[in-house]
């Protein structure tokens, strides 16, 4: 990621999060926290989807067209990703670490969290932009720590280690929206890291892609608008760099100590959740795998 101002695609899911706030899966799906982590513009965008009313000019109908789409693909992920940091076996964890946080507001939202303490691990520009977004707001986990850290350059244990996490407590790590984004090379070493560092008892819940050609057309498509607009594509930043299929996403998994026991699409899980349909290979070639040690 070479954003100087944070990442867009977190604002991007951000968006989608309060698109959806109370207009999808009422009663199973809510991020209030969401809009309130926004800029007046970036809140813009969600109030325009959220009235049904596109603007005009291809920049804006962009910008109005992706956080639409976004908001259906964040809440079958976000609700599958709350369901597993709650029911683990054992129960909340006492530590649950966020890799690539971005704009998550998980430990705003969620009061399950009291017991825990929670680290946000993300790229040291986005986290800035969080923390000044946030202007001091508390959380409601037991306690909430920031550490920065470029998976592509520093040593997620060490930043970890020196930030306080204990390697003796079970931890619940959620890693979503983040392997895209990175090489082979470096989910690798993540996921070693946090094999690493985690105790019996801990859980890994990881959203990745699956190879598909489609949606890689579908990215390029929408480059191409944006250089036709004269915007600065939100992908600029943080291209696509892996994709995994289940089998071997669940070996590297299976190599750092985490036995994956469930993995479905988010097609899927929107299936079982009884949402709304939605279509598209943004929702079927994403998938949510949850793993425990
Ligand atoms: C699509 S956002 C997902 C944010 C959040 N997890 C969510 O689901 O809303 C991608 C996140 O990955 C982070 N990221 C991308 N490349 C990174 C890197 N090399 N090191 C650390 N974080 C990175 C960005 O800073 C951003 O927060």
């Amino acid at each position: 990621m070479r954003a100087e101002g944070g990442s867009r695609t977190a604002v991007l899911t951000c968006q989608g999060r309060a698109v959806a706030d109370g207009s999808s899966a009422a009663g199973r799906f809510a991020d209030a926290v969401a809009a309130d982590l926004l800029r007046p513009d970036e809140r813009l965008v969600v109030e325009q989807v959220r009235a049904g009313t596109p603007p005009k000019g291809v920049a804006a109908r962009m910008a109005y067209e992706s956080a639409k789409a976004c908001a259906s693909v964040m809440v079958p992920r976000t609700i599958a990703a709350d369901d597993a940091i709650r029911d683990r076996p054992g129960g909340v964890a006492s530590q649950l670490v966020l890799l690539g946080a971005g704009l998550d507001a998980r430990a705003w939202r969620m009061p399950e969290l009291a017991g825990t303490d929670v680290f946000e691990v993300d790229h040291p520009a986005s986290q800035r932009d969080k923390r000044d977004r946030l202007a001091g707001r508390p959380s409601l986990a037991r306690s909430l720590t920031f550490v920065p850290v470029d998976f592509s350059r520093d040593k997620l244990a060490e930043a970890l280690a020196a930030a306080g996490f204990q390697t003796s407590e079970p931890t619940t790590w959620v890693w979503e929206g983040v392997v895209p984004y990175l090489t082979p090379a470096e989910v690798s070493a993540t996921t070693a890291a946090a094999g690493e560092l985690s105790a019996p008892g801990s859980r890994l819940v990881v959203l990745y892609l699956t190879p598909n050609a489609r949606a890689s057309v579908g990215v390029l498509v929408a480059r191409t608008m944006s250089a036709l607009a004269r915007q600065r594509s939100v992908w600029a930043d943080e291209p696509r760099r892996s994709a995994w299929t289940p089998p071997k996403l669940a070996a590297l998994l299976a190599t750092h100590g985490f036995a994956v026991t469930r993995d479905e699409s988010l097609l899927a899980i929107s299936e079982r959740l009884g949402l709304p349909g939605t279509r598209g290979a943004s929702i079927a070639h994403a998938h949510l795998a949850v793993a425990d040690r």
